[in-house]
């Protein structure tokens, strides 16, 4: 026996909804057991609705303790209730008041989703389907109403009263030590953007003023004792509002903007209208405890969920196969939020390794669908990479293929168009049609095809004749449910660099080009031919990775080279020295897997040796530059029969081959001050950072006399945690004689903080070595250890299923056995979390032949058992079909 398979959402079913619901009154009386529910809505029959059509409301482990309709008792004969559904059988014609009270158990909620507890204070999740675990709803982002809620609780126990939009009214309670107040929300909006806190929280206030002159009052809420760490999230905030005014032309809507910072939460952060709900790593930050790129990733997160107030909030999904609709769009938006507060190229080139080594492997896995899925069994499901990140490039191709100009323009008539509906990917695409007066059917099919294009290119000079041709050919590879697909229109920045490294000002005769440097492949094959050319040029491709595709464009190592050095794109220039090395990785891993010792190749060393003594580049793109590509990238591109042992020791020998090449120039970067004076994350320091402590990851192994002492000084001097992560990470990763020490130190000093203590799990859980996994075991029972905190399971557990390669894939199958062993028993808590973790094997049938047979029976285990969450069944299934 097994659990059956969740029925299939389809795309193709969608129904308007029957019934409307244009006001919902929600009285909440907050207690840790029983939370008293009472919600009125005032409901009618949608247009074309028959008279006598049932209502039917949707509810997730639901108790109703009352039901009114119009004031009146319901009788039961009128309706039916169990704990999914409520429905009334036959409701008036004309609109009526629905009085519906539930009884929650928040405490008792352990799956994060619904009113829960976190440390005390009361929360709520309620995208995607959380509502319906409050009251029975219409629980469809196509459901739009007006929220007026009002709180009442202990005032000791909560002091503070949170709710989606002003606060209209506040006051002492009828019941003795008890308080309330009333939040109303004006703009209407689906129950997924409902939101409620209260418990015993300090603020950080502060204030903004938008573009037409409103104030508008902001508020960080956390721990007691927290203060101190809300001021970059706060800074992040009124720097992403003064943004969207001036880079999108979109102002803040209420009086007031609450943040909420919690430390037990499912995902990154929620958009809740007025009301953001944070996992608490998202907001907290000073230098003792969080590093550069918690920094950076608090200020992109930030802005992320305040950007959906627009792009999501304002304008909504009709229903939740149009996911992309908000997080494509606003994951773009916070991307180009980033690159204008930093350095654009580093951070095009961070996003692009988060696209190639999370969405690239799920798009070439069992678990490919559509950045538009048409089908689903459990939508929790779909919060991927591909709807996220694969959404916001094909919203990045729309502006390369359109042009700044019309894209602002379309997206000013999306605005204005949409603004206060639930719409969809062809309403949207119809805006930037009009505005730009082009057809976007064929773009179209970005949304609907699954799986990474691959792009081959060939180049032709005829000096005879001084052409230069192009042939382009692109196919998208098999993929799960999809039998064949269509040519997609791909824009292709491009420049052709003549011998004297300046690029050529050349235009192809046919119109292939959109504009001066970038050509669009529309067909399944195309030449291209560029006249005029006397010498032959290199062809620098994708220059900014203006698609998401793979290419397959077989420079030799000789333009490889020029490109690493020459290139005026620094996209490609980075992405130059990453091929060079990759190539060289790949073929170090085979010859090793043949038990063939191998070197790695003088003039890829050499290169590095170049970039390292380079002037003309940044700090932080000279120290990503130098940085080789991962374990996993590297498993991706050998694509199958993949042996994690051997490409882990292919790149620890390119890792200390280039820390000899480098030699003497590590010397005065891992010397260097990283910060003169105050700490300041900002972007040039974080370079700084980043370059001193990738010297000191060469250096450590460089087989200098005083690695280990350096190492062990970066740690125990380090002023602030990038530095003495960075050292830690050293000391445990390669096993340096301080490691237990520098753990034992570090715990002593951060115990007190979960979020530091978080990246003392993951550090030991991505250490190489086999005695890694009995760690893992132990450090399963350790104190600190909860399995109901996602960010410490997720730091323990998900760091070692993926960011440690060769022990969760041990070659005798005991690294995917504690993992599944940890997905059933976290399924039965928290199956969201459970089924993420599951996730973690979505490339099996990429490795050896025996690894993946280990893999299967993993994931057999996991089938068989009876009782999986719809989540992890669906997940099981998928990753095994
Ligand atoms: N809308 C959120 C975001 O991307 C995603 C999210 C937060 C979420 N919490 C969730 C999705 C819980 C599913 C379940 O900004
Ligand atoms: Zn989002």
């Amino acid at each position: 026996m097994r659990s059956e398979t969740a029925p299939a959402i389809r795309l193709e079913d969608y129904q308007p909804p029957a019934y409307r619901i244009d006001k919902v009154h929600l009285d909440v009386r907050l207690d840790p057991q029983a939370t008293m529910v009472t919600a009125t809505l005032a409901l009618a029959k949608a247009e074309g609705t028959a008279d006598g059509t049932p209502l039917i409301l949707d509810g997730d482990e639901l108790v109703l303790t009352g039901l009114k309709l119009n004031g009146q008792d319901l009788p039961a004969s009128a309706y039916e209730a169990t704990a999914e559904r409520l429905e009334i059988s036959a409701p008036p014609a004309t609109p009526f008041e629905l009085t519906i009270t539930t009884e929650i158990n928040a405490e008792a909620n352990t799956k994060l989703m619904g009113l829960y507890r976190s440390s005390g204070t009361f929360c709520t999740q309620c995208e995607a389907e959380g509502f319906r675990r409050i009251t029975y709803f219409l629980d469809r982002p196509d459901v739009l109403a007006v929220y007026t809620t009002r709180l009442e609780a202990l005032k000791t126990d909560c002091p503070v009263l949170l709710g989606n939009g002003n606060l209209v009214e506040t006051g002492d309670a009828e019941t003795p030590g008890h308080h309330y107040a009333v939040w109303h929300d004006p703009h209407p909006k689906p129950a997924y953007l409902f939101a409620l806190v209260a418990g015993d929280l300090a603020r950080h206030p502060d204030t903004f003023t938008t573009a037409s002159g409103k104030m508008v009052e902001l508020n960080i809420f956390v721990e007691h004792g927290k203060e101190g760490q809300c001021g970059w999230a706060m800074d992040s905030l009124k720097r992403s509002m003064r943004w969207d005014e001036e880079a999108f032309g979109r102002e803040y809507d209420l009086d007031v903007f609450n943040i909420v910072a919690v430390s037990d939460f499912n995902m990154g952060a929620m958009e809740n209208k007025g009301l953001n709900i944070f996992n608490d790593k998202y907001v907290l930050a000073d230098p003792e405890t969080a590093t550069d790129q918690d920094y950076a990733n608090i200020e992109a997160v930030i802005a992320h969920e305040y950007f959906h107030n627009w792009t999501g909030n304002r304008i909504t999904c009709r229903d939740w196969f149009q996911l992309c609709l908000k997080e494509g769009l606003t994951v773009f938006r916070d991307q180009e939020f980033s690159a204008d507060m930093r350095s654009r190229p580093v951070k095009r080139i961070a996003d692009v390794r988060l696209l190639k080594s999370h969405q690239f492997p799920e798009d070439a896995g069992p678990l490919a669908h559509p950045v538009r899925p048409r089908v689903y069994h459990e939508i929790n499901n779909f919060y991927t990479a591909t709807v996220y990140e694969k959404g916001a490039e094909v919203v990045r191709m729309l502006k390369t293929l359109l042009g700044a100009q019309a894209f602002r323009a379309g997206l000013d008539l999306y605005f204005d168009r949409h603004d206060g509906e639930a719409t969809t990917i062809e309403a949207f695409l119809a805006c930037f049609e009009e505005a730009a007066s082009t057809d976007l059917s064929q773009f179209a099919l970005w949304y609907e095809q699954a799986g990474t294009p691959l792009v081959s290119v060939e180049t032709r000079h005829d000096p005879d004749h001084e052409t230069f041709t192009v042939s382009l050919s692109q196919e998208i590879p098999p993929v799960p449910g999809q039998k064949s697909s269509k040519p997609a229109v791909i824009p292709l920045r491009f420049g052709l660099i003549g011998p004297n490294g300046e690029d050529m000002d050349l235009t192809p005769a046919d119109g292939s080009q959109a504009s001066g440097d970038v050509l669009v492949l529309t067909k399944a094959q195309q030449d291209v031919t560029f006249r005029n050319v006397s010498s032959r040029p290199v062809l620098s491709l994708l220059r900014g990775f203006s698609a998401p595709i793979r290419l397959n464009q077989k420079l030799g190592s000789e333009d490889l080279l020029f490109l690493a050095a020459q290139d005026n794109d620094p996209f490609n220039r980075w992405q130059a020295v990453q091929t060079l090395a990759m190539q060289d990785l790949v073929r170090l891993s085979e010859a090793t897997r043949r038990g063939e010792p191998g070197m790695p190749a003088q003039e890829v060393l050499e290169v590095f040796s170049a970039v390292m003594r380079d002037a003309s580049l940044d700090d932080a793109l000279k120290a990503q530059t130098l940085t080789l590509p991962s374990e996993a990238d590297i498993a991706q591109e050998i694509g199958k029969d993949v042996d994690p042992d051997a490409i882990h020791a292919a790149r620890q020998l390119m890792r200390r081959a280039l820390a000899r090449q480098l030699g003497m120039d590590l010397v005065p970067y891992v010397h260097a001050q990283t910060h003169n004076g105050a700490y300041s994350p900002d972007a040039e320091a974080a370079g700084k950072r980043a370059l001193s402590n990738r010297a000191l990851h060469y250096y450590a192994v460089s087989g200098a006399e005083d690695a280990d002492q350096i190492v062990w000084d970066r740690f125990r001097t380090a002023d602030n945690m990038t530095d003495r992560l960075a050292a830690l990470t050293l000391l445990v990763h390669d096993h340096m004689a301080q490691e237990d020490v520098a753990l034992e130190a570090y715990r002593t000093r951060h115990e007190k903080n979960s979020l530091a203590m978080d990246k003392w799990f993951m550090t030991q859980a991505m250490a190489p070595g086999s005695e890694t996994l009995a760690r893992v075991r132990v450090l399963m029972t350790h104190p600190l250890y909860d399995a109901g905190n996602p960010n410490r399971v997720r730091a323990l557990l998900q760091s070692f299923a993926t960011g440690n390669p060769t022990q969760f894939a041990r070659s005798d199958g005991a690294g995917f056995k504690l993992i599944a062993e940890s997905v059933l028993a976290l399924d039965k808590r928290n199956p969201q979390v459970a089924s993420r973790l599951l996730t973690s094997f979505r490339s099996w049938r990429a490795l050896d032949p025996q690894r993946s047979a280990l893999a299967e029976s993993a994931l057999l285990r996991i089938s068989s058992c009876e009782d999986l969450s719809r989540d992890s069944r669906d997940i099981v299934d998928r990753t095994l079909q």
